[in-house]
């Protein structure tokens, strides 16, 4: 339930993408174990490599609320693509920082394809704050 509720969420942020240069426009939303919902989506710039990606907008949107990695329950990431929307590189290693390792995160697409995961799945053995 969590999964197509959050999904919906995820939904919503993404058509609020500024995605001119890819085309490709990604939402993500992120609840809190006392349920609020803070939503991302990509947002573009004409210097591409400004861009700054869904997942990572509505982690940074949570914790500038006042909200630490203990206090964030799930997250769900998805756009238009044939299988559930995967998160990139850097938004693992972000996620892997911001997120708890064992809370889901919900992998869809537009068709209602869900695949749950967590970031210790996605980015074992991370480089973390620990290793500082
Ligand atoms: N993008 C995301 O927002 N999240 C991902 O996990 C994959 C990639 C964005 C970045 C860029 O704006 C567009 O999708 C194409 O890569």
């Amino acid at each position: 339930m969590l999964d197509r509720e959050l999904m919906r969420e995820a939904i919503k942020a993404r058509e609020l993408s500024h995605s001119p240069y890819s085309e490709f426009a990604v939402g993500a939303a992120v609840i809190t174990k006392d349920g609020r919902v803070f939503h991302g989506a990509n947002v573009e710039n004409a210097s591409y490599g400004l861009s700054m990606c869904a997942e990572r907008i509505a982690l940074y949107c949570a914790y500038m609320a006042g909200c630490k990695k203990n206090d964030l329950k799930a997250m769900a990431i998805v756009a238009d693509t044939r299988r559930e929307c995967s998160p990139c590189g850097a938004c693992r290693q972000v996620i892997a920082e911001l997120f708890p390792e064992d809370a889901p995160i919900y992998m869809g697409n537009l068709d209602g394809d869900i695949e749950e995961t967590t970031i210790e799945d996605l980015l074992p053995n991370a480089f973390t704050e620990d290793d500082l």
